[in-house]
């Protein structure tokens, strides 16, 4: 299935400049919502998952329904100051600001295969920090998987040591 015409364009949004990919079409739809959640679902495979990030905020949308699926835990990887126990964090470049995200230190084992799920990669500074997280607790990135990659960004570059899969290119 297509999911392009569920995607709608916002321009100079959340600064002048910036056009927005706005997946809410998409969401509201309930069968194309469904097909979006089992075609993501479908770029993992049968390889083995023990734990998916979700990326604060709209990573959150799709990830804990993949781990669901895989019979995987859900971890959340959330923007500094969210999580309530103790974290690492990194930093990151947005393609609109700076940030830091965080992550539990108990949230993944030495050894455990993670998928990455996000909603978009646009220069992939956010993919990139989020790998680094899990590799720093001494997880495996088997996957890093979004709905949409913003390909003019190169986000592609960042996470060039990782399989990325994608369901829409712009
Ligand atoms: C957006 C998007 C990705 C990230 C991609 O999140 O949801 O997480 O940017 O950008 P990058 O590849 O250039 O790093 P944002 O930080 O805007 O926040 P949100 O998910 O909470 O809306
Ligand atoms: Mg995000």
């Amino acid at each position: 299935m297509d999911f392009t015409h569920y995607i709608r364009d916002i321009e100079d949004f959340p600064t002048p400049g910036v056009v927005f990919k706005d997946i809410t079409p998409l969401l509201k739809d309930p069968s194309a919502f469904q097909k979006a959640a089992d075609a993501l679902l479908a770029l993992v495979g049968n390889t083995k998952i023990d734990k998916v990030i979700g990326v604060d905020s709209r990573g959150f949308i799709f990830a804990p329904m993949l781990a669901e699926k895989l019979g995987a835990g859900f971890v959340t990887v959330r923007k500094s100051g969210k999580l309530p126990y103790k974290t690492i964090s990194q930093s990151y470049d947005l393609e609109y600001g700076t940030g830091t995200l965080e992550i539990h230190s108990d949230a993944i084992e030495k050894g455990e295969r993670v998928l990455v799920h996000d909603d978009v990669l646009a220069t992939g500074g956010t993919a990139q920090a989020v790998c680094k997280l899990v590799e720093k607790l001494g997880g495996e990135v088997v996957q890093c998987n979004f709905l949409i990659e913003l390909t003019f960004l190169n986000g592609a570059e960042k996470v060039k040591g990782y399989q990325k899969e994608v369901l829409l290119q712009f």
